[in-house]
């Protein structure tokens, strides 16, 4: 029997030894060993000559590339959960199917946004800063004082499956869990976690303590935090962002924190990654990561298998499970 021709996968970045040699084993896949961030000619050539491409999150897959594509090229599996980056549309236009890895980042990504809230509330970076610098003097009573997460109000925009497991983490700090998303979720699951749904963001941002960015970033999202609604919060608020940059008005919230018109700020994302706005850079009042939400060795090996899975579905002639959908976001 004629054996099939394996279906040529390109992988932009360093995936996991694990799942390039399972690749390798499986497809015909050309790897990035050196993990350069493809350049726009390298993403061209790769939707010309693939069958599967398989980007992550620093590759910008658009009309404009996607016109570009070869007919052999059938699925995009993409290495993460969010799809921002990719035209969906244009993509369905072109019969080509888009796969993400939902679910296996979810406790990854809730732990590092509890880990965000306690590092700005209790100024951690800050205080490591101090010790690293020698300048620190000792223990004194009014020293490096933060604000006490027990009795607070957490206010989570996006209460999806990461909204979800931040509520449950929070729950046990002893924090009230508030939320809006673009639906009330399920009566149950609103009983679990004695959550509060405001259906107005407005009314929502004016009466919490802390507010936790959970949603995808979509049309319908960008810029949701923008200026008239970062006004609304509390002078002694925080706000944490592990979803996307653009979600916020980076801009402005710099502004806001250099004037002290906001308690503090967690950001693992940024508009223009990996650019980040030069006054963040300078404050004390924000802690900053190098979008690292979900960046476990186990995340990235479940990550890794699901894309594996999806392909190997897709070119098997089946609907792979994480199919994307444009109405879905
Ligand atoms: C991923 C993320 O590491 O999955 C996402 O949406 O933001 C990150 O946690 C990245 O997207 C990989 O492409």
């Amino acid at each position: 029997m004629a054996e099939r021709k394996k279906p040529l996968i390109i992988v932009t970045r360093k995936l996991p030894d694990a799942i390039e040699t399972r690749m390798m084993e499986l497809f015909n896949a050309r790897l990035n060993l050196d993990d350069h961030a493809m350049s726009r000619e390298e993403l061209r050539q790769a939707v010309e000559t693939a069958d599967v491409l398989v980007p992550t999150v620093t590759d910008t897959i658009d009309e404009a590339l996607l016109n570009q594509a070869g007919p052999q090229l059938k699925l995009i599996a993409n290495f993460g959960n969010g799809v921002d980056h990719i035209d969906l549309r244009a993509a369905r236009a072109r019969g080509i199917t888009v796969t993400n890895t939902p679910g296996v980042l979810t406790e990854d990504t809730a732990d590092m946004t509890m880990a965000l809230i306690l590092a700005t509330a209790r100024r951690l970076s800050e205080g490591e800063r101090l010790v690293r610098s020698g300048q620190w003097t000792g223990w004194a009573p009014t020293v490096m004082l933060g604000a006490r997460l027990a009795g607070k109000r957490l206010g989570i925009i996006g209460m999806g499956r990461i909204g979800q497991a931040v509520a449950r983490r929070a729950r046990a700090f002893g924090l009230s869990i508030h939320y809006h998303n673009r639906k009330q979720v399920h009566p149950e699951v609103e009983t679990e976690l004695d959550a509060t749904y405001w259906e107005s963001l407005d009314q929502m941002l004016t009466r919490m303590d802390i507010i936790a960015v959970t949603c995808p970033r979509t049309p319908a999202t960008y810029h949701l935090l923008n200026a008239r609604r970062l006004g609304l919060l509390k002078s002694s608020a925080i706000l944490v962002n592990i979803s996307r940059g653009q979600v916020v008005e980076e801009a402005t919230l710099a502004r806001m924190l250099l004037m002290k018109e906001i308690g503090g700020a967690g950001l693992d994302v940024y508009e223009d990654e990996p650019n980040v706005d030069p006054k963040l850079l300078k404050l004390d009042n924000v802690v900053l990561l190098p979008h690292m939400g979900s960046a476990t060795i186990e995340g990235r090996l479940d990550m890794g298998e699901k894309v594996i899975v999806n392909i190997k579905t897709f070119v098997d002639g089946h609907t792979p499970r994480d199919r994307v959908l444009e109405m879905m976001f």
